[in-house]
């Protein structure tokens, strides 16, 4: 039988690597859409050691005529659509560019799949900033949604998308409606990277204080690796559905910083400045995800806990500021 082809956008982000790598380990040739940067953006595929095992095609989920031709060309049975502009912090600069590329851009890679292969199985990177000012103290997937960024609006008209591709021409298209993962991986402007990779550099003499804006924001972290799981379990299933993945857990940033800095015999009060900079315009306060669902259709549930997260992440960095 043939070994099964996969198509990964924004593959040399975070959950793109990672994606990748659970992929190339199950035996799937695995091709990724590669948007051409004038500075290298594939250390994170390099750092798996899979940077020469994924087939990149060069491309822009802002461009049709790329996503029909990275599904021509990969001849994908499952294609998982992870690019996106998605820092939300940025989108209220870039309020447009997120629209193109998180909203629009996803409507480009159904439209190939449509176009090419509609029997190809897709996911969508859907998001729990869609739930934005939270609606219930649980988030589910009947919880409505009141999303509060652009990048939340984006991801939104992204996800109906995924829906009414579903409905009007039976795709097999699914939508994972990820709470927040980290890893080693993260990029370094989200709050858990910015946090471990600060309290390595304190703790190795290079920087004295952390500036951060609002610390009493909750967010249900969980580890990337095992979010990957998830959407391939989403296209392994019969039906196409929408499934919440979380923990179930809600912690502070305030208390994430606690857990980073003892961790290295630190006081997060010592060292963490509050910054009016880094506040947003419009704030999600707390998010705390249900997933029962996934749990009961899927047999997904998280298994790395947010100390055992923050723990791993302070020591990737530790080694990486030590090296430099
Ligand atoms: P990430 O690290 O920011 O990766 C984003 C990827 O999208 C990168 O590979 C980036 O390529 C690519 N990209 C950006 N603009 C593009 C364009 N115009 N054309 C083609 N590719 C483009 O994000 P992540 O944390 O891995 O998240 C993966 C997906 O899940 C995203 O859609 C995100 O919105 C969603 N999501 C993430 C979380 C989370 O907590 N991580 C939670 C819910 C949903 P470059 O490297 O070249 O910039
Ligand atoms: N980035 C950042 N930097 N966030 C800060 C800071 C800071 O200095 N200080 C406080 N925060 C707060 C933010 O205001 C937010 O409430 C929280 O920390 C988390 O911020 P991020 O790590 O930037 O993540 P996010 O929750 O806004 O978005 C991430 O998760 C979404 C899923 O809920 C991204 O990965 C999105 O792409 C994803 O959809």
């Amino acid at each position: 039988m043939k070994n099964k082809s996969a198509l990964v956008t924004g593959i040399t982000g975070q959950d793109g690597a990672y994606l990748a790598k659970l992929l190339l380990d199950k035996g799937y040739a695995v091709h990724g859409l590669h948007a051409r940067r004038s500075t290298d953006t594939l250390w994170r595929l390099r750092e798996l050691g899979i940077a020469n095992e994924v087939n990149l095609i060069e491309g822009d989920l802002t461009d049709l005529s790329s996503t029909i031709r990275s599904m021509e060309q990969s001849r994908a049975d499952e294609v998982y659509n992870l690019g996106a502009q998605s820092f939300v912090g940025t989108s209220w600069g870039q309020p447009v560019l997120t629209a193109n590329v998180t909203g629009v851009g996803a409507l480009n890679v159904l439209e190939a799949v449509r176009i090419v292969n509609p029997k190809a199985r897709f996911y969508q990177a859907s998001t729990s900033e869609m739930f934005g000012l939270i609606q219930e103290a649980m988030q589910s997937e009947t919880t409505p949604f009141y999303p509060r960024s652009p990048y939340g609006v984006a991801k939104l008209y992204a996800h109906w998308m995924t829906v009414n591709y579903r409905e009007s021409f039976g795709l097999h298209a699914s939508s994972g409606i990820l709470f927040n993962h980290e890893s080693p991986l993260r990029g370094i402007e989200f709050v858990t990277r910015k946090v471990t990779d600060a309290v390595s550099r304190i703790k190795q003499g290079q920087q004295k204080e952390l500036r951060l804006g609002n610390i009493d924001a909750k967010r249900d972290w969980g580890f990337a690796g095992d979010y990957v799981e998830a959407m391939w379990l989403m296209l392994q299933q019969e039906v196409a559905d929408d499934y919440v993945v979380a923990t179930g857990q809600t912690t502070t940033v305030r208390d994430m910083c606690r857990i980073a800095f003892a961790h290295v015999g630190l006081n997060h009060e010592d060292h963490v400045v509050i910054d009016p900079k880094f506040y947003r315009p419009a704030e999600v306060e707390v998010l705390l995800g249900n997933p029962a669902k996934a749990k009961a259709k899927l047999g997904w549930t998280a298994s790395t806990d947010l100390q055992t997260l923050i723990t791993m992440m302070v020591d990737a960095d530790m080694r990486r500021v030590s090296k430099e």
